[in-house]
């Protein structure tokens, strides 16, 4: 591996103040965030047994204390219906924190100091009790912490209940006034899936407004924590050499793609409910496509940014339903090899129905008419059980004017831009190079920058970026509710289209194959077909 020049990665520089906590200054923060220090607080997670809990919130946390980056005054507690004592739930996250963690082994020193401000809460989600007792406790907690009545509330359970708990936390006054109270704060931040279509979409939007303040209000897309996703910014706007080449001059078209390996697992009830349009479409690989195609933004604030990120999906084009088939292709994985071993299909995942109709992978080609993209195609595939984990953006250019290397063996490829959201992180672009030699045949190389091998750093994860962020207050990296809304707008024509006529040749793709024969069609037909991966 080679030695980074650099001893850091100089985008991200951090300083610790003893007594307020981490100052962590970033190109995609809010303008003069990088002036504030995170406010003593208590993070409150709704949902506090369930998965994400265990496998991202926790180690997210840990890995916040252990850079220095959580307040020196902080708690954290945990809030579900199971009873529990706190004795057991920081068993339960110590273990959890042991397993999932991006940096292991646990630092037992760390950890024994960070144990003490774990706490866990049991209630059901309408008990009124509980959120009064809740109340009591909280204040309890600002005295031994010196957390001064800030609150996170993060709403990681099942959606049903985020109206419920909002309501809860508004009544019992768990919710602050923006508008009377200044010298303290509470903010929420609600997992996907915001709504389960355009209308429930508004309806809650509509109820969340009543009860916070836009303000308050951080709903979550993990993809936009990631490093990576972070960096199309930079990429795009920090480079003069690609703006100019960026539009419909120079690229013919784009491919994002969003494959994983990994099946429905223990998830079956969740994605029946869902299925990949809803879980990855509708909220990550619209943001990846909004960031790749947006304007530049006017500033670094978040509404700047997230400006230019709507106006890029308002001006999506509405599918063309007489062309539909041409348009969306969806798949559901049947039994197959994955890595080597006999996967089953997603019909005999447990909690799936076994007729069940729900797509595992869907392929859409889309359009964004403004003058920038106007005629470049955008193809879209994301699926479960496809033969890697894989998130990608290929930016393919238009090729070179057939005049001078038309000859069979001089044969010229498109140049192809791919930046690698994971894994293997990284950007590479491919040009045609001569082989050295008298017959001079043209072949295709590779230029890479790879951020492991060129910073020598393991990313911080998603979450651990975004529960900083809320705890300083700054949203850019959050989704807006027009954001959600113009997102959902465009995807529920697909969704209702696909839910009058169910799919007659489920399962059509077996696990660890990339998708369904229509989505190599739908390529096919424009002369085009996906990237090899
Ligand atoms: C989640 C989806 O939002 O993202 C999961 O609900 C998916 O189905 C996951 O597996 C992928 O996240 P990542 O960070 O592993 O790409």
């Amino acid at each position: 591996m080679r030695e980074s020049p650099h001893p850091l990665p100089d985008i991200t520089t951090i300083t610790l103040d003893e007594n307020k906590g981490a100052v962590f200054q970033s190109p995609l923060q809010e303008e003069g965030a990088d002036n504030k220090v995170v406010d003593p607080c208590v993070v409150v997670i709704f949902g506090a047994t369930g998965d994400l809990t265990s496998r991202k919130l926790f180690p997210a946390l840990y890995n916040l204390a252990r850079d220095g980056q959580l307040p020196s005054h902080f708690a954290c507690v945990g809030f579900a219906r199971r009873e529990k004592t706190h004795e057991q739930f920081r068993g339960e996250m110590q273990k959890a924190v042991g397993e999932f963690s991006r940096v292991k082994p646990l630092d037992e020193n760390l950890w024994s100091s960070f144990n003490n401000q774990i706490y866990y809460h049991s209630s059901n989600f309408d008990d009124d009790k509980g959120y009064d007792d809740l109340r009591t406790f909280l204040e309890q907690l600002d005295k031994e912490h010196g957390t001064k009545g800030n609150r996170v509330f993060y709403l990681s359970t099942q959606p049903r209940y985020f109206p419920l708990i909002i309501e809860h936390l508004g009544k019992r006054g768990l919710i602050y006034d923006t508008g009377k109270v200044k010298d303290k704060w509470s903010r929420v931040i609600i997992e996907k899936p915001f709504g389960h279509d355009y209308s429930s979409a508004i309806e809650l939007q509509q109820f969340v407004l009543n009860h916070l303040a836009e303000s308050q209000i951080y709903r979550i897309d993990h993809y936009l924590g990631k490093e990576t996703v972070q960096n199309l910014l930079v990429f795009r706007f920090g480079n003069s050499i690609f703006e100019s080449i960026w539009n419909n001059h120079y690229i013919d078209h784009v491919q994002i793609t969003v494959g994983e390996e990994i099946g429905i697992g223990t998830r079956g009830a969740f994605f029946e409910e869902a299925g990949i349009l809803r879980d990855i479409v509708q909220n990550h690989m619209m943001q990846l496509l909004s960031l790749t195609a947006m304007e530049p933004p006017s500033s670094l604030s978040a509404d700047a940014i997230r400006d230019e990120k709507v106006k890029v999906l308002k001006a999506l084009r509405p599918l063309d339903m007489e062309r539909f088939s041409e348009q969306v292709v969806r798949g559901q994985y049947g039994p197959g090899y994955v890595d080597g071993e006999d996967a089953i299909g997603y019909r005999q995942e447990n909690n799936v129905d076994p007729h069940s109709s729900i797509e595992t992978f869907t392929a859409l080609k889309l359009y964004i008419d403004n003058w920038r993209w106007s005629g470049v195609p955008f193809y879209l595939r994301a699926g479960k059980r496809l033969p890697k984990r894989a998130t990608e953006i290929a930016i393919t250019f238009k090729g070179v004017p057939g005049v001078l290397f038309s000859q069979n063996e001089k044969k010229t490829e498109h140049n192809v831009l791919v930046i690698r959201i994971q894994p293997d992180e990284g950007i590479s672009l491919r040009m045609n190079c001569k082989v050295p030699g008298p017959s001079s045949p043209i072949q295709p190389v590779k230029m890479d920058f790879r951020y492991s091998s060129y910073f020598g750093l393991t990313p911080p994860e998603a979450y651990e970026r975004l529960i900083y962020d809320c705890m300083l207050g700054d949203g850019t990296l959050f989704a807006r509710g027009d954001e959600v809304l113009t997102s959902w707008k465009w995807i529920t024509p697909v969704l209702d289209r696909w839910h009058e006529s169910a799919p007659s040749d489920f399962p059509n793709y077996p696990s660890g194959t990339w998708g369904p024969q229509a989505a190599d069609e739908m390529l096919a037909r424009d002369g085009r077909e996906w990237r090899l991966i």
